[in-house]
């Protein structure tokens, strides 16, 4: 049911300019948010350009679980006939959720207003992630969980009888918890309300308003203040997926480091809670350009142009942390190409994703001969200039597509090849890594050095 299938390590190394067309994949969050949404609309929910990537499979599964029909198409093209709110029936079995924080936290606040007992699990990595972010809000409403000490996975999930509405101000600058929140939030009578001290992507809330229910966002001192009336009937949509930045981050970062490079992103989103990334490495020297910006399914999209660029190494202000937090991996691997230092601050949520990113950052790049100091939310990258990384190291991927792919990323510029331990968590997020990178060029192939 979820899982990666079997490890297979992986190896990067040098070669040749990277040029051509990079057709990234759907939006991973936007992915599971149309899959649960439709799940609770009435009617049919068409989505287009889905990420069929195993944490979306997986969510697709568990609605299914929840009494939604969930049908494929074609490829990307896949259709949900919902329950309408409040509608979910208690799954005969327990959900795995695979490798995805994002699928568990979702679902589990989209169940926890309904009166219906759910059990929850997932792979050794989601096992070891806090769920009681999640979990306390949604006793808030009335539900109970039963877990694991430290709040882990497996844990069941009681759904309130009697949901009451609630108002919450996230602790953590997460928008997994603000939509889980959310989530519960629509079928408690009421408003319920959720203020965010720090902006984080806000799919949850276009989505649902494209799905028809009411909801008021404020700017006020305290942060944005997002209110949701209860109970709507949400009604099945047309959801076109644009293309993900964080996958896209991949290919744009390859392109950057590897000489003479010269590669077309297109249909990325570019919505201002994802694109912190972008911003950073044009800050660093980057030559990216952003050609013709439109509207895609409810966001601001831009074709990325990039081409071959000399770095040089930057402080990333704290307050663009949640709009890049999938993309330091990444970044922390070119900067180790650039000249001079990268500082990163405010990041202690890396601490809790897949893997601890930082230390798999750090160790990582430790063993290929770079220069690390970290800190329990801090990380400097001491940047070797493009031709000063010697590599030659076997990483481990710690179940983290994003540590996998950034260490690839880093061996098409690094003296020796690197290898990762294993390549398969890469389908989690990004099923056609492998022939999109070889596509443009890149030196990337199954198997050790
Ligand atoms: C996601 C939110 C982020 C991000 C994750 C996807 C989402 O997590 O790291 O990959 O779809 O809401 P947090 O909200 O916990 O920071």
């Amino acid at each position: 049911m979820s899982g990666h299938g079997q490890s297979f390590p992986m190896t990067a190394r040098r070669g040749a300019a990277l040029s051509g067309t990079a057709e990234v994949p759907g939006d991973k969050s936007i992915s599971h948010r149309a899959m649960i949404l439709g799940a609770l609309a009435v009617g049919e929910t068409r989505v287009t350009g889905l990420l069929e990537g195993q944490d979306v499979l997986d969510t697709a599964r568990a609605m299914e679980a929840f009494g939604a029909t969930v049908t494929r198409h074609g490829p990307g093209d896949w259709s949900v006939r919902g329950v309408g709110t409040g509608g979910f029936a208690e799954p005969a079995d327990v959900i795995d959720c695979g490798n995805s924080g994002t699928g568990v936290r979702l679902i589990m606040g989209a169940m926890a207003t309904t009166p219906i007992t759910a059990t929850f699990t997932g792979d050794a990595s989601l096992r070891k992630r806090p769920m009681g972010r999640v979990t306390d809000p949604l006793a808030l409403f009335g539900a109970r969980a039963f877990g694991r000490a430290g709040g882990r996975l497996p844990m069941t999930v009681v759904g309130a009888a009697d949901p009451v509405p609630v108002r919450y101000r996230l602790p953590v600058a997460s928008a997994q918890v603000k939509s889980a929140v959310l989530l519960a939030g629509l079928n408690a009578p009421g408003e319920t309300v959720v203020i965010e001290p720090e902006a984080t992507r806000d799919h949850t809330e276009r989505m649902l308003r494209g799905f028809g229910a009411h909801l008021a966002v404020e700017d006020g001192p305290e942060g944005r203040i997002i209110t949701l009336t209860g109970q709507p009937e949400l009604v099945a949509q047309s959801v076109a997926v644009p293309r993900d930045p964080s996958s896209a981050a991949f290919p744009v970062a390859a392109a950057l480091i590897v000489p003479g490079s010269d590669i077309l992103v297109p249909g990325v989103s570019q919505n201002p809670t994802r694109n912190g990334l972008f911003t950073t490495l044009v800050e660093m020297g980057a030559d990216i350009t952003f050609e013709n910006p439109r509207e895609e399914g409810g966001e601001p999209v831009a074709d990325l142009r990039v081409r071959a660029s000399a770095l040089t190494g930057v402080e990333v202000p704290p307050d663009r942390a949640a709009s890049m937090i999938d993309e330091y991996p990444v970044l922390s691997a070119i900067a180790a190409l650039a000249e001079g230092p990268t500082v990163m601050r405010g990041v202690k949520e890396l601490r809790v994703k897949e893997s601890d990113r930082i230390d798999a950052m750090a160790r990582g790049l430790e063993a290929n001969g770079v220069t690390i100091e970290e800190g329990e939310d801090w990380f400097i990258v001491h940047g070797l200039g493009p031709d000063g990384v010697p590599g030659g190291a076997t990483v481990a991927s710690r179940l983290d597509h994003r540590i996998a792919m950034a260490f690839l990323v880093l061996g098409l510029a690094a003296r020796a090849p690197v290898t990762v331990d294993d390549g398969s968590p890469i389908a989690t997020s990004f099923p056609v890594f492998e022939p999109l990178m070889q596509g443009l060029g890149a030196g990337i192939s199954r198997g050790a050095a």
